[in-house]
């Protein structure tokens, strides 16, 4: 097996010291995103929950944990049912939605009641109807352990949490690289001959890579970086607004919010509004600097008449709006 060199690390420490940085420790445990929810008095309950699990077959059982602060806390902790829907990537809303402060969070989310009246959001891939089996104490959250009593499967691809940031399930390059019997190491001649949706992946991996480096260099993570990028587009902008703009969890925005502010790229108004400071606009500036230079060494020597083949190129397999006469002209 390979040793990984996992010497330099960014954080260590107890976790009472700093609950952020324990936190981040956390979210590198990659999880599905579900919304588990129940009625009370014929009102919808529910929550985002990232901390579901599975425990066993026989007897059917899953769990998951709310937090004692939850406003939704004192429903769940004695509600006789429950139902997990486990969202699909086309979900990020209703995450966003279910995991506010809003007071009808399920105003504009649809939903059918299940087994009890607990809601099953429509479009989630699966679908758990749930009696309450056991509530074990968990510090600062219950650990709600679930007997499964229907469950439902959908067509669809799962959406993703971790680090901080929703993603969506893909094959891992490795495996794509092998699999269009391109031989390792690449060479630009075996390169050159994969089919143009592989190159597109891989090229996409690579360029991702790539630029978290250079956000490393900087010492700032992707939500930070989303954050100047949305402020320098549009400036104010209230929290939610940002919240809205970055796709990111609440949380994840909040803290990036408050290490930006400490660093001294933000001021905020009295009315709560963000905007760049002037180091947060020349952070913002080095990191397109950054950017336009990778493009820079990567497109080197490429004419510009090839470029724009390619620009029209991949425009074509975003969303085909591409002039078609340009690349036809060419080939
Ligand atoms: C991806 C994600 C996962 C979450 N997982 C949990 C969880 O497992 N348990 C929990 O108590 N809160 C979790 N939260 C936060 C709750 O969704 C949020 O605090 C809750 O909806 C607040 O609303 P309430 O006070 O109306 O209950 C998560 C939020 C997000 C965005």
């Amino acid at each position: 097996m390979q040793d990984i060199d996992n010497s330099i690390s960014i954080e260590a420490g107890e976790p009472s010291e700093d609950p952020k940085a324990f936190r981040r420790t956390l979210g590198q445990f990659a999880t599905g995103v579900t919304v588990i929810a129940t009625e009370q008095d014929g009102r919808p309950v529910g929550v985002t929950a990232n901390s579901f699990s599975s425990l066993s077959l026989d007897p059917p059982l899953i769990l998951w944990s709310i937090a004692r602060t939850s406003r939704s806390f004192a429903t769940f902790s004695t509600a006789s049912h429950f139902c997990v829907s486990i969202l699909g990537e086309h979900q990020i809303d209703v995450s966003q939605k279910l995991s506010s402060s809003k007071e009808d969070k399920f105003s504009d989310v649809s939903w059918q009641p299940g087994i009890g009246g607990s809601p099953m959001i429509t479009g989630a891939i699966a679908t758990l109807e749930c009696s309450t089996f056991a509530v074990q104490d968990g510090g600062d959250h219950i650990i709600l352990i679930g007997r499964v009593l229907r469950h439902k499967r959908h067509v669809g691809k799962a959406l993703l949490y971790a680090q901080g940031q929703y993603g969506v399930v893909d094959e891992h390059p490795a495996f794509k690289a092998q699999a269009s019997d391109a031989t390792a190491p690449q060479t630009v001649r075996s390169l050159r001959e994969l089919p143009l949706t592989t190159l597109l992946y891989l090229a996409h991996h690579n360029s991702s890579a790539a630029f978290e480096r250079h956000r490393r260099e900087e010492n700032i993570s992707l939500v930070q970086s989303r954050i100047l990028s949305a402020l320098t587009r549009q400036s104010p902008m209230s929290r939610q607004a940002i919240i809205r703009q970055v796709y990111m969890t609440p949380q994840t925005v909040e803290d990036a919010l408050g290490e930006l502010l400490q660093r001294g790229g933000l001021t905020q108004t009295e009315g709560g509004q963000f905007s760049l400071s002037e180091a947060g606009h020349k952070l913002a500036r080095s990191i397109r600097m950054r950017l336009q230079e990778y493009e820079r060494e990567q497109l080197a020597g490429i004419p510009p008449e090839r470029l724009e083949v390619t620009r029209d190129v991949l425009a074509r397999f975003i969303d085909g709006l591409a002039e078609k006469t340009v690349v036809d002209g060419a080939a």
